[in-house]
């Protein structure tokens, strides 16, 4: 029996990862879930992002899906692990949920000559410590500095990311990053949502610095998976079908849609709470 691959975030911005995904890998068949209704899971607690990130995981289990991809830094950070070791021996023992934080700390210390990165994310996924925790592992010694950017979501969300709001906001959080570590010579979109601010970050970076965002690494590392566990490949069905649903209002999910994955999307309404 072959299945969708599930395709997680908490509203809009995980649409960024997937149209990356469906570049590289178009074969598929994905659904996507954004929890619109809860987002952004930013601000969240730890408890409340890990309940509501494994009650979406519960529901793409009951679709079918044995792939489950969190396309959502925020819910990588706080939910992902706990998921894997505690939840999923027990509830789904043969399937599997995969983040996007590990693929993009596996690589970036690639990318930077002076040994320095910035991290730029939500307050939530600075907090959690996740991205110097996972670097360390794969580059002991690169210096991490990290800089919570906590309105630019909002920022992308209302459609101001062309303006001079836009400017304010990403200059003050470039300026506060680059106080900390002057040698940062590689800034990391963190965040699902920054792809939409990526040109305005670019015109603020100081020049020379590479500016990396996750959508194309967390596709190459997805298709890398597949091909490395072919007893998962095997249970994902090929029909090039994309199935869209939202936790709140369609119209606006749609809406939003175009904007995050580049075409236009007709979402179908989920209430979890029925399910
Ligand atoms: N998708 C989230 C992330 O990548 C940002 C939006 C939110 O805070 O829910 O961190």
């Amino acid at each position: 029996m072959q299945n969708p691959i599930g395709v997680f975030d908490s509203g809009y911005g995980g649409l960024t990862v997937l149209k990356e995904i469906v570049n590289k890998l178009p074969q598929y068949d994905y659904i996507y879930l954004g929890d619109n209704a809860r987002s952004p899971y930013g601000n969240r607690s730890f408890d409340t992002v890990y309940h509501y990130t494994l009650e979406c995981v519960e529901w793409f289990f009951r679709q079918g899906c044995s792939l489950v991809v969190l396309a959502c830094n925020t819910a990588s950070a706080k939910a992902l692990r706990t998921i894997q070791q505690n939840d999923l021996p027990g509830i789904a023992p043969d399937k599997r949920v995969l983040g996007v934080i590990r693929p993009t700390t596996e690589i970036i210390g690639n990318f930077s000559e002076t040994g320095s990165v910035g991290i730029l994310a939500t307050n939530g996924t600075v907090a959690s410590q996740s991205y110097p925790v996972e670097i360390d592992k794969f580059f002991p010694g690169l210096k991490v500095y990290q800089e919570a950017c906590p309105m630019w979501v909002p920022l992308v969300e209302n459609n101001e990311y062309d303006s001079h709001g836009a400017d304010y906001f990403i200059k003050k959080n470039l300026n506060s990053l680059f106080e900390k570590g002057e040698n940062i010579d590689v800034v990391l979109l963190a965040c699902t949502h920054y792809p939409l601010l990526k040109e305005k970050i670019e015109e603020h970076l100081p020049v020379g610095v590479k500016l990396l965002s996750q959508g194309e690494i967390v596709a190459d590392s997805l298709a890398d998976y597949l091909h490395r566990h072919p007893e998962i490949e095997n249970k994902c069905s090929k029909n090039g079908t994309r199935v869209f649903y939202t936790t709140d209002a369609t119209e606006d999910f749609d809406n939003h849609a175009t904007t995050f994955f580049g075409e236009a999307v007709q979402s179908a309404h989920l209430d979890l709470e029925t399910q």
